[in-house]
């Protein structure tokens, strides 16, 4: 057993239920998770020392929502919509094309150089979804090489429907043949429950067929318009997440409170397409879980930056530096519906990020600016 005490932290942030802050605070870190969290003037000996000479501690944010499995970029769309063209789901056919014509080579160098990215921007976990794929062997490549990367993978088989093929016949597919092929590298099922993509009813019998194939359900869902069909049934499939929740209604936000399901925010898409962010205010005051997320993708989301989600949800979106915080993590996690990330106390995976700053809130404060010191690796 090996042990390192992290000391010299000016401000610690554990999220812990008794005690979720602290000043000159040490942590140990044992075999890869917290064994002690303390004042610095207690803390016991251990094998190895880090001094993070007075810098802010966090836990490392997690990104509960990608899709960085794709080739090419689609920067001419944003070009365009920045002079006033409206976002489109059809979009995604253009990423279909490219990532079909690439090798699993260069596919697996593209997500790594954005994971890498990512980890450098103090993310120590992200979700990875297929979706530009949209055949059964191109899905399945997609989610097989995501499972090298990363726990948590989601088959995204109804991102759209694929160009040759009707309707009918692909949710056939999506629900048949390619999620038995998907399914052994998945985690999660998802859909794309929206305008010009897949509609409530589509939506369910992909999220029930996945359900059944034992994938845990999460959603995209009122992103490009309100849709209370498609929030009653993530809720009533007990989906972990549903992510955008742009538009919601009163009765939307009702029912999510009263369920645990995770409401995902995804600033990134309106930062990217120009459209009003969601009221992460109203939703918190309502009782609803909030995650934040980046969504990165080459169409309505090319951001990898879980920081400047978090300043966009402070600036635009009425959260406090902690409230947005708490939603970039321990949020994310319960997204993820999972319990060992996301916060540090005893007996979380030690996923930290040492800050160059003596506080959490500069995330916000000073948008932009490289804040992360180092992502230690115990
Ligand atoms: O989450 N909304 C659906 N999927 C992505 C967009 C994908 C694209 O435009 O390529 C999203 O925003
Ligand atoms: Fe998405």
């Amino acid at each position: 057993m090996t042990s390192t005490l992290v000391t010299g932290i000016g401000l610690l942030v554990t999220h812990d239920a008794e005690r979720s802050e602290r000043t000159d605070a040490a942590l140990v870190v044992e075999d890869g998770f917290v064994a002690w969290v303390g004042d610095a003037v207690d803390a016991p000996v251990a094998d190895a020392a880090l001094d993070v000479e007075g810098r802010c501690v966090i836990p490392g944010f997690v990104d509960s929502h990608s899709h960085i499995m794709f080739a090419g970029d689609r920067a001419d769309e944003f070009e365009a919509r920045m002079s006033g063209q409206p976002y489109e789901a059809g979009g995604i056919r253009r990423t279909v094309r490219l990532t079909r014509q690439a090798t699993d080579d260069q596919l697996l160098a593209n997500a790594q150089r954005l994971l890498a990215e990512a980890r450098a921007q103090g993310t120590t976990t992200l979700e990875i979804k297929s979706g530009y794929g949209l055949t059964v062997e191109d899905e399945s490549r997609a989610l097989a090489l995501a499972a090298t990367l990363t726990a948590e993978t989601t088959f995204l088989g109804a991102h759209v429907v694929p160009d040759g093929i009707t309707r009918d016949e692909y949710v056939d597919l999506v629900c048949g043949e390619m999620l038995e092929a998907c399914a052994p590298h998945a985690r999660w099922i998802d859909v794309f429950c929206d305008t010009g993509a897949f509609t409530v009813e589509e939506a369910r019998r992909i999220l029930t067929a996945g359900r059944d194939a034992g994938l845990g359900v999460r959603m995209h869902a009122a992103q490009l318009g309100p849709n209370p069909e498609a929030l009653a049934l993530g809720v009533s499939l007990d989906a972990a997440a549903i992510d955008h929740c742009t538009y919601l209604t009163d009765a939307d936000i009702e029912l999510l409170a009263g369920s645990s399901t995770v409401a995902t925010l995804l600033p990134g898409v309106e930062f990217s397409t120009r459209r009003p962010y969601p009221d992460a205010r109203r939703l918190l005051d309502a009782g609803v879980a909030v995650a934040l997320a980046c969504d990165c993708n080459p169409g309505s989301s090319y951001t990898t930056s879980m920081p400047l989600c978090i300043a966009l949800a402070v600036r635009e979106m009425g959260l406090t530096p902690v409230e947005a915080l708490r939603a970039a993590t321990l949020g994310a996690a319960t997204a993820l519906r999972r319990s060992d990330i996301g916060h540090l106390a005893v007996g979380a995976s030690a996923d930290l990020v040492v800050l160059d700053a003596p506080t959490y809130v500069h995330l916000a404060y000073r948008p932009g600016v490289p804040l992360v010191h180092r992502v230690p690796t115990f």
